[in-house]
């Protein structure tokens, strides 16, 4: 097993991992946000990679999603542990709880969402558009080495940003029971699923969204609570990759089956 981690806003530094080495991946789809950096941790190989970029260089338009999957796929990653900062849409999920999505809201408009096209069809199923069996493990891992509030399941709606939401965004967010959002669930999850990765996300809510009075989410309070969140996420991943069962099945692993008109090479084995 390799174990992919994506690190989101607040979330730049590599778990406690040993033998590190890190390893810069070119990929049809251009350079990955980052190099990524490879290590051990409890037996287990781990690749990091922070999703925007040194010094945070790109904004949720501009992440390299691609050529991040791409390249987490080349180095071996079968599963994705990913990190997100979101905002709250629920009175009951303040700042500092850890989310964990089955479900999300696609509401980008300007980001490529499949490896495939030019001639290659592929229709693939995206119900669940995170992996059950990880996300569960996910959560499970986050009750014991956390004392944070933790909620399992829930919706993410994806927004494309870089602005945060108005409030009438937000109110309808809220009146479809929506419960999180943020900027880049999507196109991650889509495609590591259309390169057979399962994939399941850590969320910390680091603000009530602007549905609540006269609010208005300031970048100081995101950046405040995502650090904030940072220990708890990080308490989460760690205790994710230890306990990985050895025995852990994903149906992702085999999510392209039947979907594909068109013989192609666009992902790697
Ligand atoms: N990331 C953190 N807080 C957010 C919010 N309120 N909306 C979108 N993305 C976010």
């Amino acid at each position: 097993m390799t174990i992919g981690v994506i690190g989101g806003s607040g979330v730049y530094e590599a778990l406690p991992l040993e033998n590190t080495r890190t390893e810069s991946v070119s990929t049809p789809y251009g350079e990955p946000s980052d190099e990524a950096t490879i290590g051990d941790l409890a037996g287990r190989e781990v690749v990091f990679l922070p999703r925007h970029g040194e010094a945070h260089r790109h904004t949720p338009t501009e992440v390299p999603y691609r050529a991040n999957v791409y390249a987490l796929k080349s180095l071996g990653v079968d599963r994705v542990i990913s990190t997100n900062a979101v905002g709250s849409l629920r009175e009951d999920l303040p700042p500092r709880t850890l989310v964990i999505p089955d479900q999300t809201f696609d509401r980008t408009k300007h980001r490529t969402p499949t490896f495939f096209g030019d001639g290659m069809v592929v229709h693939m199923g995206f119900a669940e558009p995170y992996c059950p069996a990880l996300a569960s493990h996910l959560a499970e891992s986050a009750r014991e080495a956390t004392e944070t509030g933790i909620e399992e399941g829930g919706t993410y709606v994806c927004i494309e940003g870089p602005q945060f939401s108005t409030r009438a965004e937000s109110e309808f967010y809220r009146s479809q029971g929506w419960d999180v959002v943020g900027m880049t669930a999507i196109p991650e999850a889509k495609l590591a699923r259309e390169a057979e990765i399962s994939y399941a996300t850590v969320a910390g809510i680091t603000d009530y969204d602007v549905w609540k009075e006269d609010s208005e989410v300031t970048l100081g309070e995101v950046l405040e609570n995502a650090a904030e969140n940072r220990e708890a996420m990080n308490a989460t991943i760690e205790r994710a990759i230890r306990t990985m069962p050895a025995d852990f099945e994903s149906d992702a692993w085999t999510a392209l089956e039947g979907t594909i008109n068109t013989p192609t090479e666009a992902i790697p084995d």
